[in-house]
């Protein structure tokens, strides 16, 4: 397939820089004028070029109903042109005033009790509230007209981390009414429900319940998501109307979460550019450091999949979090690394929250650029200093891509189906699973895309899709035709299971085509207590895997059906049973993992895997555990980001002659990382 390798353009029109700043929350600083004037000198130390403004700033914009007052922010934007410094302007819906709850009370969303919410918190509206609507729809318009012009408008951000149910009669009408949409008659409703069991049956609509104390009928609660998730893109769609009408070219961005509560690539074909927030907790003990980095790359490189292009780090914490159990600084050093991580991963950006810490206030000990102290000479200060030095030299790299023939699918629906089924054991750890898998692509320094099951499967070789219990007709059908066409396929137990509405397949599982892909049936599903074990032999040599390895929590008991039996397993009443299969199919071939194991098995697999299929990594060396490189391209330059996560200084052996692109000049030979360092590389493609 030929890969389209042209450069995406800059997030910000006309502005080719990796983007550099943070929230910034000046109207609380209003009775400070010198505070103000600080920030703005403390801007160009720390190399900041974009703020994120007026998140919670709704009461500052419309002090009370239909009445409109920009005059603060006017000159907060004056004063960001006159030095060049863009701004990501926030919609304030989630710093709602509280005017609006006391005029409007039914803006306030209803809990699964039944109980209204009171004011306060953030977010907190019902989303289908017509009031709310109007209101934000109107503040909007009034900013998007306002502001159009305006030199130091760079983009939009809607609301700020949007989200939250809400079980009003309102919000279950919409539901109602999806639900006839989508199944036409009850009778249709009730046979994909499988409403018979335990007398569930409807015999008029006005009976269905949002599953607020109904949670046995499985394939309601998804609908629920499904319908609050179509719900939350539509508000924000809502939100980002008046923005497009009067603002084409500015483009807009919601900040997202690291969380699968939320089907985000439905609220992604809304906006123009993905982000999101990351706050993983570095330097926990037992091995934490690693599994930071592993999962913030797992998701980085999943919102960069959701719109196959660049997104942006809309908020990290330069030094600490404020809501963990142990707020632990990042250490001298890790700020850099995982700023360049992001970037690594296809972000065009390193954003804070926030850059001021609040003087008080639910955050006013989260970690910002400029602390209480008020000044510049700190240590944090001089870390997110050097960030915004390093991130100007990397201009180039704005508009790359990441090419990837390797995909894991990890979706979202799948995520609920899983979770919310009884059965087999708990908890299911599906997404630990799938970074058991990503791991050695890591460590390799392969690209990866993690992908939602329907996103397109061309241009990949190798799709892993662990634990895909919920598969519907379609993403069954993709993969079937990926596999005749020559791609490789990985699953394990738990896969093709249930249908889109959580109906179980019949006539064995793996479900539909997938049988005969894989080539086996499992006839039963047996788990482990936690302690217990059992082994896997294997039948035959497999390059770079051992002769054996420990089973842990899944048993599969599977018939090979045309497959080829590579392991079986050596205890319990399935010894000699396989446990391991693969099959060719078509031009290409199915692996079916029957069991559960720690990750050194599929660590082995899919190094031996891409090896095999010749999945190069982005340098031709091997990396010490705990280091990684991960590849930005033009098609003509590649720029390589090699990343040590250890606490100790490594050296990597370089495959060829490097540009050093932070400091200049050639590398050869042994590239040396301190702890924590991290280096970028150019080369031309050859
Ligand atoms: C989220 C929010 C921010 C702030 C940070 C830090 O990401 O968007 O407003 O609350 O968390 O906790
Ligand atoms: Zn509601």
């Amino acid at each position: 397939m030929e890969i389209n390798m042209e450069k995406f353009k800059p997030v910000i029109k006309d502005y080719p820089h990796l983007l550099h700043g943070g929230d910034y929350n000046p109207d609380q600083w209003k009775k400070f004028p010198e505070v103000i004037n600080d920030d703005m000198k403390f801007f160009g130390l720390a190399g900041v070029n974009t703020v994120s403004i007026g998140i919670f700033s709704w009461v500052e914009f419309e002090p009370e109903d239909g009445v409109y007052n920009f005059d603060f922010f006017d000159k907060i934007m004056d004063e960001l042109a006159a030095r060049g410094i863009k701004a990501c302007f926030a919609t304030p819906s989630a710093g709602k005033p509280a005017w609006i709850s006391e005029k409007y009370p039914d803006i306030l969303p209803v809990g699964a009790n039944g109980v209204r919410a009171r004011r306060g918190g953030r977010l907190g509206f019902c989303k289908s509230s017509p009031d709310f609507r109007r209101k934000i729809h109107d503040l909007n318009t009034e900013l998007a007209k306002h502001y159009a012009d305006h030199p130091a408008l760079g983009m939009w951000h809607i609301s700020n981390e949007c989200c939250g149910v809400c079980f009003c009669d309102r919000c279950e009408a919409g539901f109602r009414e999806w639900l006839k949409k989508k199944y036409k008659t009850l009778d249709k409703l009730n046979d994909e429900y499988w409403n018979g069991f335990w007398g569930h049956t409807y015999t008029s609509w006005d009976q269905i319940e949002a599953p607020k104390t109904e949670h046995s009928i499985h394939a309601l609660t998804l609908d629920w998501g499904r319908y609050t998730n179509e719900l939350l893109a539509d508000y924000i769609a809502w939100e980002a109307e008046p923005l497009r009408k009067y603002t084409p070219n500015v483009p807009i961005t919601t900040n997202m979460m690291q969380t699968v509560g939320i089907d985000y690539k439905k609220v992604a074909e809304k906006i123009d550019v993905v982000s999101w927030d990351s706050y993983p907790l570095w330097h926990s003990p037992n091995g934490g450091q690693l599994g930071a980095a592993i999962s913030t790359a797992f998701w980085h490189d999943r919102f960069r999949a959701m719109s196959d292009k660049p997104f942006m780090l809309m908020e990290c914490t330069p030094s600490l979090p404020s809501w963990s159990n142990v707020n632990k600084l990042k250490r001298p050093g890790m700020h850099k690394l995982a700023s360049l991580q992001a970037i690594a991963h296809g972000s065009e950006s390193v954003q804070y929250f926030q850059w001021r810490k609040s003087r008080g206030g639910f955050e006013k000990f989260h970690g910002a650029v400029i602390d209480h102290y008020g000044k510049a000479d700190t240590r944090v200060f001089r870390e997110v200093a050097e960030v915004g030095k390093t991130l100007a030299k990397l201009d180039a790299v704005v508009g790359t891509r990441t090419v990837s023939r390797v995909a894991i699918i990890h979706d979202t629906e799948n995520s609920w189906a899983i979770d919310e089924m009884a059965g087999a054991r708990k908890p299911k750890r599906y997404e630990g699973l799938c970074h058991k898998f990503y791991k050695p692509l890591w460590n390799m320094g392969i690209a990866c895309d993690v992908i939602e099951s329907n996103h397109s499967l061309d241009g990949y070789d190798l799709v892993i899709a662990p634990a895909l219990y919920l598969a519907s007709d379609e993403t069954i059908d993709k993969l079937e035709k990926f596999v005749k066409r020559g791609g490789t396929l990985v699953s394990t137990y738990l896969t093709g299971w249930v249908d889109e509405n959580d109906l179980c397949r019949l006539g064995g599982f793996p479900g539909g085509k997938l049988r005969e892909v894989f080539g086996v049936w499992s006839e039963e599903l047996d788990t482990l207590y936690d302690g217990e074990s059992n082994k896997i032999k294997l039948d035959a040599k497999l390059d770079g895997l051992k002769d054996e390895y420990d089973i842990v929590e899944y048993c599969d008991l599977i018939h090979a059906e045309g497959a080829r039996v590579l392991g079986h397993y050596t205890s319990d009443f399935y010894a000699d049973e396989p446990c391991l299969t693969v099959n060719e199919y078509g031009e290409g071939r199915a692996y079916y993992i029957a069991f559960g194991n720690s990750g050194d098995f599929m660590n082995d697999l899919v190094r031996s895997l891409c090896s095999d299929m010749g999945i190069a990594p982005c340098m031709d060396t091997t990396f010490p555990e705990g280091v990684t490189a991960t590849m930005r391209t033009d098609g003509e330059r590649d720029y390589i980001f090699v990343q040590n996560y250890n606490d100790v200084p490594v050296e990597i052996r370089l495959d060829s002659e490097y540009e050093d692109l932070l400091n200049g000049g050639k590398l050869d030979g042994t590239l040396k990382l301190d702890k924590f360092g991290v280096q970028v590389l150019g080369r031309s493609v050859k």
